[in-house]
């Protein structure tokens, strides 16, 4: 392959999750990171620190994103602002001529998301959404093994959250305090991922019914949901997460438990046991993989999700979760909140 240049990324928004961003920049061999946006400036010079040891050095920090675009300084950005920020810095980006990876979720509604991917193709810009999670480790075998056809076609996919509650006060997440004020949290914050996930092992999805509410009076969203797609391929995926009251079930941080049906066996990823089971028709069960620790499967995500961005505008290839294919990911999720209005299973556009 022609050797391309490494590619200089600009790092938009330092905040909570930026932590597990700057890893990956550092780890990939087809980017480095050269220049830091944030408003926050105690919150930039703690990611310069970071970077620095993980042996960056010379990043320079911008308070303001039309100046550090004008530097001639990047050639792509990584936004991890909250969505509200998405379409003004995804426009400025792509009309400067820089590439574009951008954090979940793109948009509140979908007309908004759209515009960002008009505005990158009339720009001519790459644009990719951060959506780490199907670079879980244990999210790449259960395609691994559903492709090889260790358990036949799948028609049922159930992803089941850890009970992680958030307190009855302000803030309710230290790390993500915003939670508090989101009129719409965990389908459109938590489930997003999962759906995506869903959309990954099973293919498209024609229809969503959702329930769910608010049991936390400290917050504006729900805190609690059920979600049952309805596949193009005739697959169902169910999935449910609580915000609201404990369990007496182990504390499994913050991953699922996920189940995948075949019509020749199951393969269910244990998030306590950390390992991937295989249940064949004539009753055996073995350990297919195992994973040492969450953290590592977490961090090995995102730098699998920049690695792949960083390598495919370097080398020119496609992006396996583009922002057009992520469209339909968030399409899904916010038809599942029509849903929770009506009452009543409803068609996804862009199905
Ligand atoms: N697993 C995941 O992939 C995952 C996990 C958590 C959060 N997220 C997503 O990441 C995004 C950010 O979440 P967070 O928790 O890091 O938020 P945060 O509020 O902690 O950080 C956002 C930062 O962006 C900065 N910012 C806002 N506007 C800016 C601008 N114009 N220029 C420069 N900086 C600006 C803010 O000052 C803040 O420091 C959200 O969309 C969230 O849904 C993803």
């Amino acid at each position: 392959m022609e050797n391309k240049p490494v590619l200089r990324v600009g790092l938009i928004g330092t905040g909570h999750i930026s932590r597990q961003h700057a890893p990956g920049w550092v780890a990939t061999p087809d980017a480095k990171p050269v220049a830091i946006c944030e408003l926050d400036l105690a919150r930039a010079e703690s990611c310069r620190e970071q970077l620095q040891s993980l042996g960056v050095s010379g990043v320079t920090i911008y308070r303001d994103v039309d100046e550090m675009l004008a530097s001639g300084q990047i050639d792509c950005v990584d936004i991890a602002t909250r969505p509200e920020t998405h379409l003004s810095l995804v426009e400025r980006a792509a009309k400067a001529g820089v590439q574009v990876l951008c954090q979940k979720p793109l948009a509140a509604t979908l007309s908004e998301a759209q515009q960002m991917l008009q505005i990158c193709r009339d720009a001519g810009v790459r644009f990719m959404v951060m959506e780490m999670w199907r670079f879980l480790p244990w999210f790449r075998d259960l395609r691994r093994f559903l492709a090889a056809g260790a358990i036949g076609p799948a028609h049922y996919l159930r992803i089941i959250g850890s009970r992680r509650p958030l307190n009855r006060t302000r803030p309710v997440d230290p790390n993500q305090p915003y939670f508090a004020d989101m009129p719409r949290l965990v389908v459109y914050e938590m489930q997003i991922h999962w759906i995506d996930c869903a959309r990954y092992l099973l293919g498209d999805v024609e229809s969503v019914y959702m329930r769910g509410g608010r049991v936390n009076p400290a917050i504006r969203g729900e805190d609690w949901a059920v979600v049952v797609l309805g596949h193009t391929n005739g697959g169902t995926t169910m999935m449910e997460s609580s915000r609201a009251t404990p369990t007496d079930n182990p504390p499994s941080r913050r991953e699922g438990d996920v189940l995948l049906e075949g019509t020749e066996g199951a393969l269910h990823f244990d998030p306590v046991a950390l390992e991937l089971r295989l249940a064949r028709l004539n009753g055996s069960v073995e350990v297919v993989a195992r994973y040492p620790d969450l953290e590592q499967g977490f961090q090995a995500a995102f730098n699998g999700c920049i690695a792949h961005f960083a390598a495919a505008v370097r080398y020119e290839l496609p992006f396996e979760s583009s922002a057009e294919d992520n469209l339909r990911t968030l399409a899904t999720t916010l038809a599942g909140y029509d849903s929770f209005q009506q009452r009543a299973v409803v068609p996804v556009p862009l199905s």
